[in-house]
């Protein structure tokens, strides 16, 4: 091993997972002499962390590697070796493909191996390809190294925290239980001491993250499987630690503890991603969803009479087999119904090896792409009076970098609006009061509320206002 720095490169495509799979991927290679760099080009090791989800997102990963043959020529070149390693879920799902079509790839490495990348490596840099998908690990964060200290300052004050990985459910289009594996939950001992040490370095927000997140039953402390809402509840009493989200949600598992602890905890922030795919009945149980949509109706009455000012986002997928004008119909009367504060909406891809993949695909392209455009333009009117909604208010905004205009801080509202004021940086991972001016796409602009502002109005502080000291 040389002593001079090597330079990584990894990009990340898909979900949050992926994105915390990045920095323990940074993490795990940091001892082995490896900094960061953000461009392709000059890099040792360049990582494509990929996304199976549809067919556009893990077609991206052949294109990437058309690029980096020319890159990994031409630094060989001028005599450098450029290793190239291809992880994430599309590693998971066509790694012996990969090896066979990509020359250029050196290592294929699935989502629970990431522990061994530094053996792996060493083959590649021998000039040995490798393929490492094997499924063996019940807590893969187990094997990896915690963050140091440095590395979580770096990456500011918020931070995601995987508490359960994989998913059980199976619907009927999703790759999600073949690439990433059975749930499994981390214990509950081991997510406080991770979100602890994140809030001795400065993080005051974190996402607990999972492909099915309230399906959390991660061992407690008392030896019993823990629920969500249990989780947080304990997590919560973290000092610093001001605001709480998680990510993402099933409507199937959403149990009395998690409504309870957005009835009782102010760090729980009030904005849910709960996706429903679909508002009609026969669409969702070809998805093999498991909830009707009367079902998904009343677990947002749940939580919305445990805290009035929930906000819900959802994903959709229009066009699965056999959908009908009607049931999409359906599926624009739910959005109408609930009211969302945004939604992400797919055209229907069909996935090797999942069961809807045997299914006669009956709505053409053309009608997929009417139903996406008026879905999204329904959820688009939502998302704007949602926003619209907060300018002559006063929000709580968690501060978090210099934006890009100078004398700009930009932080988030409990809604993860981006709010940006005028204000020095030592504001920044505080949380204070913005009285929100005006709306520019989808940022509020506003000014520090002083304390010779009116003060707030009944519902206003039904927001908590939480301070930097003060959680
Ligand atoms: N675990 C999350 C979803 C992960 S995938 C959950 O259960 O909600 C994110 C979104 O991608 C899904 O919610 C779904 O809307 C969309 N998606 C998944 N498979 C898809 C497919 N085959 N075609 C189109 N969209 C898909
Ligand atoms: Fe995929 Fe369904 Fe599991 Fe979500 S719940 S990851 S959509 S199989
Ligand atoms: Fe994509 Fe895998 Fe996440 S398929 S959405 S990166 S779990």
């Amino acid at each position: 091993m040389t002593t001079a720095p090597r330079k990584l490169h990894i990009k990340s495509f898909g979900c949050q997972m992926n994105v915390y799979d990045a920095q323990r991927m940074v993490d795990t290679l940091a001892p082995e002499g490896f900094v960061e760099t953000a461009n392709a080009d000059d890099a040792d090791l360049v990582i494509l962390n990929t996304c199976h989800i549809r067919e556009k997102a893990s077609e991206k990963v052949y294109s990437e590697l058309g690029k980096l043959r020319l890159a990994k020529a031409e630094a060989a070149q001028h005599g450098k070796q450029m290793n190239v390693v291809v992880a994430g879920c599309v590693a998971q799902a066509e790694g012996d493909e990969i090896i066979r079509r990509a020359p250029v790839v050196d290592v294929v490495v699935g989502p629970q191996s990431y522990h061994n990348l530094p053996q792996l490596l060493a083959k590649a840099r021998d000039g040995e390809r490798a393929l490492d998908t094997d499924f063996p690990v019940e807590d893969k964060f187990g094997f990896l190294p915690a963050p140091k200290p440095a590395a979580i300052r770096a990456r500011g004050i918020s931070a995601f925290v995987t508490v359960q990985e994989g998913c059980d459910k199976f619907c009927t289009f999703c790759v999600v239980p073949y690439t990433r594996g059975a749930e499994v939950s981390r214990p509950v001992a081991k997510i406080i001491e991770d979100t602890e040490r994140l809030a001795d370095n400065g993080v005051r927000e974190i996402t607990l993250i999972g492909q099915n997140v309230n399906g959390y039953h991660g061992e407690g402390p008392d030896g019993r499987p823990w629920a969500l809402g249990q989780l947080i509840f304990r997590l919560a009493e973290i000092p610093g630690i001001a605001r709480i989200r998680y990510s993402t949600s099933h409507p199937r598992d959403v149990e009395d503890t998690l409504i309870a602890a957005h009835r009782d905890l102010p760090q729980l922030m009030p904005f849910v991603h709960l996706p429903v795919q679909s508002g009609s009945d026969r669409i969702l149980a070809a998805m093999n969803r498991k909830h009707t949509a009367a079902d998904y109706r009343r677990v947002i009455e749940r939580f919305r009479s445990a805290r009035q000012d929930i906000a819900f986002t959802s994903d959709f997928i229009v066009g699965f087999p056999g959908e009908t004008e009607q049931d999409f119909a359906d599926t624009l009367a739910l959005v109408t119904q609930i009211g969302y504060a945004g939604a992400y909406s797919f055209k229907y891809s069909p996935r090797p090896g999942t069961p809807a993949a045997e299914l006669q695909e009956t709505v053409s392209q053309a009608d997929m792409d009417e139903r996406l455009t008026r879905l999204q333009t329904l959820i688009d009117s939502q998302q704007a009076a949602f926003n619209k909604a907060a300018v002559g208010k006063t929000v709580d905004v968690l501060f978090e970098r210099a934006a890009r205009n100078p004398g700009q801080i930009v932080g988030r509202t409990a809604f993860l609006q981006p709010a940006h004021v005028m204000a020095s940086e030592d504001i920044i991972g505080k949380i204070l009061p913005v009285q929100v001016e005006s709306l520019e796409r989808y940022s509020l602009i506003g000014t520090l509320a002083t304390a010779t502002h009116p003060p707030l109005s009944s519902s206003e502080l039904s927001q908590p206002v939480l301070t930097a000291t003060g959680a």
